[in-house]
């Protein structure tokens, strides 16, 4: 989705400009371009890639200072005036937006009805505008962006370049913007990853807060004038870009990843003694644990899916109610809360702003959340304040893979540790730890022989539509499996609990039609084989994922991929995989762009 940086220092900007925005590229985009100050403002933006702004650059920009934008059509169609930096009209000033301003229409209204001719069909082309009436005003840099925030609603990362002064302004409200300090020069970044070649040392800015950014200082302040109390923060190291080393896509590394991000996931956290898991960030009594009553987790897209499996798995270890929540439907259905139940907020980037509202809600009405966060420092890790980082490193493929294990991981952790304060013995705890000690190097053995999933592509690549089915924990995995191929390989997915089928999608099914089913050895299988009989009635072809060794139902299938044998709790962990890979291969025989497939973004920051 959209992303900012900005620079302020002796070097020259462009170059470190460019390579901020290539930095952000991962988070999805559709236009870009970039703004730099030399004695005036040099705008240049286009739609399309990063390498296709620099296209028409010219060969050598001077300029110390500079802002630059990677855009996710949100007002206005995709084009190069909609791009951003959007200039007010004497070319004074330039901005970068990331957000939604709720009121623009109005604004742009009562622009217009000024003589104000606005270039661009964006929300956020009135900033410009009225920071410019400010600064005409004899308003400074500062107080004429606070003057213009005071009279917009709605969310924003905002980064302001001006002619005549030698700073940058920038402001945030419900979307990130982070000010990395450098020696001698300054960073803006909505992103912490696009700082890290630069510096650890940031100030991740607070809803409300606005900053003053030159060359040597950055001074932060509310936005209705009072001090703000936002400090340095450390980056960690791991936030640093990763290469594609061997692979040919980050998608297919990142599969290939699982296995050690799930070592240093479950690292230091499975307490064989006491059958449990050790979640230090948890704040949290075994005594409130017992006594919660229910459990509340919240998340969108792949983090919605791990949700699911948590919930089936605290529910059936621990015998509390666990139900998982649409994230973008959580606070417009005015949810009830209990100031006793115990809240999970699951996102890979922290920064899902469906998700990051689902827990200001949360917190307004009393409650506490605890995240199951990816990207350390982020916005609702930090909001929430407490819980759990999965440690799976830098996700760069749209398609989110080994943060999905890392996060049903973590769940699946959690559902022990409430589970042991609640129901189970010791005995039970530890048979399970030890299981899921042994899942890493599963999924290593897996990846070394991964079945035949050429096969597999071969019935999926002309599919009309496939459907994704399983039952109990392999109903989020049928799920995650088919949002996978739906985004990557844009065909049509459906995924259905396979007793649900007879009641509506088996109108679907026709000679061929590629039925995906999950169905490890568990107790749901015999009824699964079931619907995979009725499927094979009506001419479908079966792609089975299953344990190895369990004939009884590969003989079912056209195609069967076996996974390693492991306790039922953990399947998930192991079934995925070849749906990931599925995916994967399916898109890249139609052509598709794996890491960046059309319309997506990594990192969703408007509701
Ligand atoms: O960063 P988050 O985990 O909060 O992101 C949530 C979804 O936007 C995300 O999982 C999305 O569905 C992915 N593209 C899935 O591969």
């Amino acid at each position: 989705m959209c992303g900012i940086f900005g620079f302020i220092g002796n070097r020259n900007a462009a170059p470190i400009l460019l390579e901020g925005l290539r930095r952000l590229e991962y988070r999805g985009y559709d236009s870009t371009g970039i703004a730099v100050h030399n004695s005036t403002i040099q705008t240049y933006k286009r739609v399309g890639k990063v390498s296709e702004l620099q296209e028409i650059l010219p060969d050598v920009i001077e300029g110390h200072k500079g802002i630059a934008h990677t855009r996710w059509a949100t007002h206005g169609g995709v084009t190069n005036e909609n791009a951003h930096p959007h200039i007010d009209t004497n070319n004074r000033l330039a901005i970068v937006h990331n957000g939604i301003l709720d009121n623009a229409r109005g604004l742009r209204e009562k622009l217009q009805s000024k003589g104000v001719n606005l270039i661009s069909e964006t929300d956020s082309e009135v900033l410009a505008h009225m920071i410019s009436i400010g600064i005409n005003s004899g308003q400074s840099p500062e107080d004429a962006v606070r003057h213009t925030l005071n009279r917009v609603t709605g969310t924003w990362g905002l980064c302001v370049l001006f002619e005549d002064h030698d700073l940058l302004i920038c402001a945030s409200n419900g979307s990130p913007l982070i000010i990395g300090q450098g020696d001698g020069e300054n960073f803006v970044s909505s992103d912490p990853h696009a700082l890290t070649p630069h510096t650890q040392n940031i100030f991740f800015l607070e809803d409300g807060d606005i900053a003053t950014v030159t060359i040597d200082k950055i001074q932060i302040s509310r936005q209705d004038g009072r001090t703000s109390s936002t400090g340095m923060t450390i980056l960690e190291k791991e936030w640093g870009e990763s290469d594609l080393g061997e692979f040919p896509h980050y998608m297919i590394k990142e599969i290939h990843e699982q296995p050690e991000a799930l070592r240093r996931c479950i690292s230091g956290r499975l307490d064989y003694p006491n059958g449990s898991a050790k979640m230090s960030g948890l704040r949290v009594s075994p005594v409130d644990l017992r006594n919660a009553p229910h459990v509340r987790l919240i998340g969108c897209g792949t983090a919605l899916n791990a949700c699911k499996i948590g919930a089936l798995a605290i529910e059936e270890l621990a015998r509390i109610t666990a139900l998982s929540h649409v994230a973008s439907e959580f606070r417009y259905n005015d949810p009830v809360i209990n100031t006793k139940a115990f809240h999970l907020a699951v996102s890979q980037s922290g920064e899902t702003a469906d998700t990051l509202s689902a827990v200001k809600e949360i917190k307004l009405k009393g409650g506490t959340v605890h995240g199951i966060i990816n990207v350390v420092g982020s916005t609702i890790a930090r909001k929430c304040g407490q819980g759990v980082y999965i440690h799976s490193g830098p996700e760069q493929a749209v398609a989110s893979t080994k943060a999905f294990t890392n996060m049903v991981a973590a769940l699946l952790m959690f559902a022990i540790k409430i589970g042991r304060t609640r129901s189970f013995t010791t005995e039970r705890g530890r048979v399970l730890i030890d299981e899921f000690n042994k899942i890493p190097n599963l999924m290593d053995e897996y990846l070394q022989n991964s079945g035949p999933i050429d096969e597999a592509v071969g019935l999926l690549k002309d599919a009309k539509c496939v459907l994704f089915l399983g039952r109990g924990l392999s109903m989020p995995v049928a799920s995650e499996g088919a949002l996978k191929l739906m985004e990557v390989a844009y065909i049509p997915c459906l995924s259905y609990p396979a007793g649900e089928m007879k009641h509506g999608p088996i109108a679907l099914l026709e000679e061929g039609s590629p039925v995906v089913v999950i169905a490890p050895n568990d107790k749901h299988k015999q009824k699964t084989i079931a619907s995979m009989h009725e499927c094979k009635a009506r001419g479908a072809k079966i792609i089975l994922i299953h344990e190895e060794g369990d004939d009884e139902i590969s003989l079912e299938a056209d195609v069967s991929i076996a996974i390693p044998s492991c306790d039922n709790l953990l399947t998930p962990l192991l079934t995925v995989i070849p749906t990931q890979l599925i995916a994967y291969k399916t898109a890249l025989v139609l052509g598709c762009d794996v890491d960046r497939p059309r319309n997506l973004a990594k990192s969703v920051t408007v509701e």
